[in-house]
């Protein structure tokens, strides 16, 4: 089958996926003609995983973005052989889209880290645990499970316990409070998706050349090669003093981090890898990835969020990407 690059790219655009995901498709099935292309391609991504959890601050609503304005993924990265890097995973937007063929998943939230863990080792047994969650679901029910101590649970009940909550607590919201407690309410959603069986097992399967990892994101710096991508997506610089989410986890992510977090950008980058980076359109931000050479740009991209909900300040909040490539 014979596409030229444009082909390829409207293809692509026109199925919300990217250039380098069907070129890998349409190698792996040589006998598919270009008119079929867009029907098989729909068949085989209809096996594709979503986040298994909400993540404030979750990227889908961006991707396409990303996508139609060549953000990303950058050309040179080599989906079959190179190695994806998320180091903020969150719920791992990026990650569940790009479906890398090697990842390396990470981040500080350690009840997080042990649900990817158990997917993709114990996808079963979670599967069973969610079950009777989904069974037992009340607010009493919630708040008994909220209120167990983690730290004397199995890492399947961890997961369950982790997963329940996101899906019944309000917003899908993680937040802890100044002794690491999950202490987001309960919320009276009718019919809350709490074991989305079928979608576990694809992230399971999607998972299989893993590695997962408890750690800090600079860590990532010790570990990726030339021809590698890192992308990036911190705990955001605060607009306003008012509107800081910074308790992901326990530690803020303020002008220190910000700063060592631009110097790891920067190192990954002489090292040849690919880098992408979200971050708040703020000034710091701005001013923080200005001026590092031809070859970092900063560009900005509109989130879905609204920057109030009533007045004239309604309109779109703009995010920066940094990118290297
Ligand atoms: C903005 S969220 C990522 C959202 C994610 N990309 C998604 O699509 O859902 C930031 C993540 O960074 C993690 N985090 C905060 N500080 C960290 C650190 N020093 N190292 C690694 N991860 C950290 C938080 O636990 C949180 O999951």
């Amino acid at each position: 089958m014979i596409a030229n690059k444009e082909t390829i790219k409207n293809i692509a655009l026109r199925l919300s996926v990217h250039s380098i995901h069907l070129k890998v498709f349409m190698a792996n099935s040589k006998e598919i003609s270009i008119e079929n292309l867009e029907s098989e391609y729909k068949k085989q991504s209809e096996k594709n995983p979503k986040p298994f959890v909400k993540w404030v601050g979750g990227k889908r609503q961006l991707i396409q973005q990303f996508r139609e304005r060549d953000l990303y993924p950058p050309e040179g990265f080599d989906l079959k052989t190179a190695t994806y890097f998320e180091p903020f995973v969150g719920g791992g937007a990026m990650f569940f889209d790009l479906l890398p063929k090697k990842a390396y998943l990470s981040d500080m939230n350690g009840e997080l880290v042990t649900t990817y863990k158990v997917i993709k080792k114990d996808v079963n047994e979670l599967i069973k645990k969610l079950k009777l969650h989904k069974k037992n679901d009340s607010k009493e029910y919630f708040l008994k499970v909220r209120a167990l101590d983690v730290d004397k649970l199995t890492d399947v009940n961890v997961a369950a316990r982790f997963i329940y909550l996101n899906r019944t607590c309000f917003n899908g919201m993680y937040r802890v409070n100044g002794s690491g407690k999950f202490n987001v309410p309960y919320a009276a959603n009718e019919n809350p998706l709490i074991c989305d069986e079928e979608n576990l097992r694809k992230a399971h399967v999607a998972m299989k050349h893993t590695t997962i990892k408890w750690q800090d994101y600079a860590k990532v710096l010790e570990k990726a090669e030339k021809g590698d991508f890192i992308y990036f997506d911190p705990p955001y610089y605060p607009v306003s003093k008012t509107s800081s989410f910074t308790s992901y986890t326990k530690e803020g992510f303020l002008e220190k981090e910000q700063g060592k977090l631009r110097d790891v950008f920067v190192a990954l980058s002489r090292k040849g890898c690919f880098v992408m980076l979200s971050n708040s359109d703020t000034p710091f931000i701005n001013e923080l990835y200005s001026n590092l050479g031809k070859k970092i740009r900063i560009e900005k991209v509109y989130a879905g969020r609204a920057i109030n909900s009533k007045g004239s300040g309604r309109g779109k909040i703009k995010e920066v990407v940094v990118i290297n490539y």
